[in-house]
């Protein structure tokens, strides 16, 4: 398709398409609505309904319950979805993750809260061993080596124990080699065909997820770095051969994550593969347009609604956002 002008100054003016709200309105080629929403939120097992996170101001950690009502309180908004994520008592680590797999641990007990409160709200869980582990890595660790193949085990029982939860989407976040490819073929063996696979395809090593790991608790024990499994920041190429091999062992749809730094990459995912892309709009990015709006530096509503649209522009599907009901009531719902 040319984008060639058809004609030039005076003939084309673009102004003369800009000049009211209504003409803006109507040649508008990207709109933002709260379908295009996955509301992430952080879930504890306290009675407590919500608890502050400093880093992460308005996206407190809830109890179940509060985790139930928010599920109403999506489907109030049309959010479709909600992405859950546990702070788990340190006392309750150890190396290995193992309430990542307990199925009467803190994320099935909110997946099930929460699809009871909103049957039709759809729930996505992580798959991953950060929040559970107690040196805070994604995976299991050997003389301080994250084992690949080890660590997928462990996760493909921690997916099971989920969709057997009521989750509906999963959401391998580890950066493991080959673990789309065990979840579904393990979802498949126990009849569970109908579990959508959403892969953290190309999920970067980045300084953008310091507010969560407050927030799920792993910043405190987190030893070293993730730079073993999660990609190099400098690298776009390998983003389309991780988007790759994530489909061809099963994924559904496809995330980039950090979003705002990476629309190149969420701009060549999209224009490459014939499949949902969705961006993680993660912490770091959330607690910037937060910090900056508290000191009155910036329109903390119009920030988050103008980057909303440019994942929306760059191709997304949609977002994953600490945002959500906050931008659904922005946007009139
Ligand atoms: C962990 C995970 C992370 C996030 C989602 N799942 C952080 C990490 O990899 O350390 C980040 C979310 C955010 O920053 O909002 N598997």
């Amino acid at each position: 398709m040319s984008k060639a002008p058809l004609a030039a100054f005076p003939a084309i003016r673009p102004r003369r398409l800009r000049r009211e709200d209504w003409i803006r309105r109507l040649v508008r080629e990207t709109t933002v609505t709260p379908n295009d929403l996955i509301w992430s939120l952080v879930v504890h097992d306290g009675p407590e309904p919500e608890i502050v996170v400093p880093s992460m101001p308005g996206a407190p950690r809830m109890s179940v319950s509060r985790a139930a009502e928010a599920a109403r309180e999506a489907k109030r908004l049309g959010i479709p979805a909600i992405a859950v994520f546990p702070y788990i008592d340190p006392a309750k680590k150890d190396p290995q993750g193992s309430t990542a797999s307990d199925p009467d641990g803190l994320v099935c007990r909110a997946v099930a809260a929460m699809k009871d409160a909103a049957p039709d709200v759809g729930v996505m869980c992580d798959v991953a061993l950060d929040p559970f582990t107690s040196h805070g890595h994604d995976g299991l660790i050997e003389n301080g080596v994250i084992l690949n193949d080890a660590s997928v085990e462990r996760l493909i029982e921690q997916g099971l124990v989920q969709a057997r939860a009521g989750c509906d989407i999963l959401a391998p976040s580890d950066m493991m080699d080959g673990r789309v490819g065990r979840l579904r073929s393990a979802l498949e063996a126990e009849g569970m065909t109908d579990i959508a696979i959403m892969a953290y395809a190309a999920k970067y090593a980045s300084a953008f997820y310091g507010p969560y790991r407050d927030a799920i608790g792993s910043a405190s024990v987190l030893t070293g770095d993730k730079k073993t499994y999660q990609m190099d920041p400098g690298n776009a190429e390998e983003a389309l051969r991780e988007v790759a091999l994530d489909i061809s062992e099963g994924a559904d749809m496809v995330m980039v994550k950090p979003g705002m730094p990476y629309l190149d990459i969420v701009h060549r995912v999209a224009a490459a593969f014939a499949l949902p892309t969705f961006a993680f709009q993660v912490s770091g990015e959330y607690a910037m347009i937060q910090a900056a709006a508290a000191n009155g530096w910036i329109d903390g509503d119009r920030a988050m609604l103008e980057s909303l649209m440019a994942f929306k522009r760059a191709g997304c599907a949609g977002v994953i956002t600490y945002f959500a009901p906050r931008a659904a009531r922005a946007l009139g719902a």
